[in-house]
Formats: structure tokens, C-alpha cells, sequence
């Protein structure tokens, strides 16, 4: 499939120069047989504006035929009516080792997707930890080589933090989200270098420093200092919510400034259009849980 993209593709040796190397991944996915914005509860969502499921689903088939394509596995878990949102799987959960820590969300129309995806876990292999904060999943806990960043502000409570470090024994951080927009950790930072064993270097992300508070932006700065600082119109067509592999990150199209960032680092962008999704104030790596067996 050809990238949306209109600059030209690096090729092979530019990536391999830049020693970007792609790791095989798992992810589950929402097919949005069900996607609507029938309330409002980020900025992003307007529920006068209609919206167009059969397109938001023909957007999201061809971000799933990309990660095929990239040679990852895509699980897929059933919608449920009533839940529009629950295209969104990064919410889903986190998962780690082999375990599944389960999501409690914030607004009464989402929670009930916590139990849906806990379900999904527990049949398909994971140890479950039912949690006893908020916390909306992968959207406010994000792996980064060894350690885990996690995101507060207007979602996830802090007390989730805790409890993660102590089922993953992981060094957790906690991030301070400022920006309404920006409501999710994974709307405002994107991992670009997954954790290659043996590797040694240091996984770098890309960030919008707007998004963070004082406190927060000052460690970020200290623990990515080669991080790649995001413009705010890049942001704000939530180009940081994308999913890279170690080499080829999936981003959104329109979010051309990133895009360019990204192949000077030797990464290969793959451009593609979630312009319905966006209404429910999501991307592409929402739509994206990762699975970490
Ligand atoms: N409408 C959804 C909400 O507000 C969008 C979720 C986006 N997901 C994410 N991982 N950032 O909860």
C-alpha cells in the first residue's frame, strides 16, 4: 500500500543508515462499527456535528491493513452497542509481561468498556489485574524502553501510578498533562524506539512540551534530551498519537512538520487519514492497544 504521504519514501539504506530497525508487534484493535460522538467529553467532540461510521470504518481498515502489511499481528475485539468510543482500544488497558492492568474510566459512558476489554484479556491468555484507580489505559501509561511514563491531569488519577509500579516493578513516572486538548498522555508524547534487547541505546519519544506542566517538561528535557519537539499545528491534528515499531511510525498524514522531523531521524513515516476518528477526538494510536505477551 503506498503511504498517503506526498514526500517521496526514504529508502531502505536511509533507514538502515540511521540503524532504525522495525520489531514485530501485537496490537488489538476496535473495528468502529459503533463510532459516533453522541456526548461530549474532550474538546475534540461535538455532538452536532454529525459524523460518517462507514467512513470512520473504511479510514480504520486501511490503518489496520498498514500494520498487516508492516508485518505486526492485530487481534480484534467485538464492539458493543452503546459504546461509541470503544473504537479507542488504547484505553483499553496496559499490558506488560504477560499481564493486563484493566482500565476504570473517568466518564460513566466509557466505563463499562473496563469489564469489555478485562473480558478480552482474560480469554486470550492474560493475567487480568482488576485496578483499583481511574485510569484509562495506554492512553496515560506508556512504555518507553524500560521505564513507564505516566500521564495525569484530566483523566487518570495519580493513585493509578502507584499501583501500576507495583504490579510491573518498573520505574513509573509521573507526567503532568495542562492542555485540554491534550487530555491523554498518548495525544501529547509518541514512543518512537520500542525496547531492543541487548540494544543499549536509549529509547527516544517526541513530544509537544505545551501540553506539560513546568515540573513535567523539566524532566522530559533530562531524560530525552535528543527527544523531537513537535510544533503545536503538528499537534493539533494529533500528529504525537501514532505507533511506531522501532522504524516506521504511523502518523497522521496531514501532520506534514513531524513527518519531516521524523525522516531527518532516519524514521520512515506512514501517512494515513483519521479525519472521522479525530471528531471523537482520537488518532491512530488510540485505535492501537499493544499486547505485550
Ligand atoms: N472520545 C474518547 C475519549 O474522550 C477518545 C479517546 C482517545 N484515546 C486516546 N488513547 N487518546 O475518551
Amino acid at each position: 500500500m503506498s503511504s498517503t504521504l506526498n514526500t517521496p519514501a526514504p529508502t531502505a539504506q536511509d533507514s538502515a543508515q540511521a540503524g532504525r530497525q522495525a520489531t514485530r508487534r501485537r496490537y488489538l484493535m476496535c473495528r468502529p462499527d459503533r463510532f459516533t460522538v453522541s456526548y461530549r467529553i474532550n474538546p475534540w467532540m461535538n455532538p452536532d456535528d454529525p459524523t460518517d461510521t462507514s467512513l470512520a470504518v473504511s479510514q480504520w481498515e486501511v490503518l489496520h491493513q498498514h500494520y498487516l502489511e508492516l508485518g505486526h499481528t492485530v487481534e480484534l475485539i467485538d464492539p458493543l452497542d452503546g459504546l461509541p468510543d470503544m473504537v479507542f482500544a488504547a484505553n483499553g488497558g496496559f499490558t506488560l509481561d504477560g499481564v493486563a492492568y484493566g482500565a476504570k474510566f473517568t466518564h460513566d459512558e466509557r466505563i463499562p468498556e473496563g469489564p469489555a476489554y478485562m473480558d478480552w484479556f482474560e480469554a486470550n491468555g492474560f493475567r487480568v489485574v482488576r485496578p483499583e484507580f481511574v485510569n484509562e489505559g495506554e492512553g496515560d501509561i506508556m512504555l518507553v524502553g524500560d521505564t513507564i511514563l505516566a500521564g495525569t491531569g484530566f483523566r487518570t488519577d495519580p493513585r493509578s501510578h502507584d499501583e501500576v509500579r507495583r504490579i510491573f516493578d518498573r520505574e513509573v513516572v509521573t507526567l503532568n498533562l495542562v492542555n485540554p486538548s491534550f487530555y491523554h498522555l498518548d495525544t501529547a508524547i509518541s514512543v518512537l524506539d520500542p525496547i531492543v534487547p541487548g540494544d543499549g541505546r536509549a529509547a527516544n519519544i517526541a513530544y509537544l512540551p505545551d501540553a506539560f506542566d513546568e515540573a513535567s517538561n523539566r524532566i522530559l528535557a533530562e531524560r530525552y534530551p535528543d527527544a523531537i519537539h513537535v510544533s503545536s499545528e503538528d499537534a493539533a491534528v494529533l500528529g504525537l498519537n501514532s505507533i511506531s515499531d522501532g522504524r516506521n511510525v504511523v502518523i497522521a498524514a496531514r501532520a506534514a512538520g513531524f513527518e519531516a522531523q521524523l525522516r531527518e531521524r532516519g524514521y520512515t513515516p506512514v501517512g494515513v487519514d483519521l479525519s472521522e476518528l479525530l471528531l471523537g477526538g482520537g488518532g491512530v494510536k488510540c485505535c492501537t492497544l499493544e499486547l505485550r505477551g
